[in-house]
């Protein structure tokens, strides 16, 4: 039995599908291949985690998923959308639609409050205030930082930072959140009330999160487990979804 969605509608097939997928770098005439031929399927509503080692090729993949790089060959395929097809202009747009992104050092605009980061991609997106006005809040009391919207970044601390980062991520709604090793900057306490966060996210908002670590420990939390190798998938483990009868 599926549990209703009260958040978005359902995507019924993969939410992203790497097939066939290799990149080689060229440096002072020398060609590395990175990625050696990787096929990797994100699950609806499922946290799936990348685990290798530095160098295992992780960012390279995530900047796949999240179309910020292509591949030499093989295809991408985010919500349903063959990524390839789309021009600079609609690939821009496609991002910001269907992609939120949660990076190591946070990112947020350090001139804006708590509220106004969240607030930020609404804006940009042409929200009218009172959509933004009922989301922002929503997604600040989900990251339990509804008391320090009025806040800057500087006087938040990483722990903070990053659920602000992850408040607005989420806040048009994309099928598919990224996150580059988003604990590496976390003490360890931190970084696992981060985790279970996002874990609690995935529920929440039946919204898948690809992220990559170097932590085993990260596998209890996800759903499935992708181990990468020098470019290539070792093994992949997935547990059974809640949803999955
Ligand atoms: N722009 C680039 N130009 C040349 N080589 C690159 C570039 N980006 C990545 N590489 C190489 O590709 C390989 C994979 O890098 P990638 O950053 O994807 O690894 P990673 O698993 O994310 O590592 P880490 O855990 O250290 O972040 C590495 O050998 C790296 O040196
Ligand atoms: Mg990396």
């Amino acid at each position: 039995m599926t549990e209703p969605n009260t958040e978005q509608p359902a995507v019924r097939g993969p939410v992203a599908l790497l097939t066939g997928v290799e990149k080689t770098y060229t440096m002072d005439s020398v060609s590395v291949p990175v990625i050696k031929g990787v096929d990797i399927l994100v699950r609806p509503a499922c946290f799936t985690v990348l685990l290798g080692p530095s160098g295992s090729g992780k960012t390279t993949l995530l900047n796949m998923f999240g179309c910020i790089d292509k591949p030499d060959k093989g295809e991408v395929i985010v919500a349903d959308c063959k990524v390839a097809a789309l021009s600079d202009d609609e690939l821009s747009d496609f991002r910001a639609k269907n992609i939120g992104f949660i990076f190591q050092n946070f990112n947020l605009l350090p001139v804006l409050s708590a509220y106004e980061n969240v607030e930020y991609p609404l804006l940009l997106a042409g929200k009218s205030a009172k959509a933004r006005g009922e989301r922002v809040p929503r997604l600040l009391e989900a990251v339990g930082l509804a008391d320090l919207a009025k806040n800057l970044p500087g006087q938040l601390s990483g722990g903070q930072r990053q659920r602000v980062a992850i408040a607005r991520a989420l806040a048009r709604k994309p099928k598919l959140v990224i996150a580059d090793e988003p604990t590496a900057n976390l003490d360890s306490v931190t970084g696992a009330s981060i985790l279970a966060l996002m874990r609690h996210m995935v529920n929440r908002f039946e919204i898948s999160f690809i992220f990559s670590s170097h932590d085993r420990e990260v596998i209890k939390a996800a759903d499935d487990t992708i181990f990468l190798k020098d470019g290539l998938v070792q093994n992949i483990k997935r547990k059974p979804l809640r949803s999955t009868p």
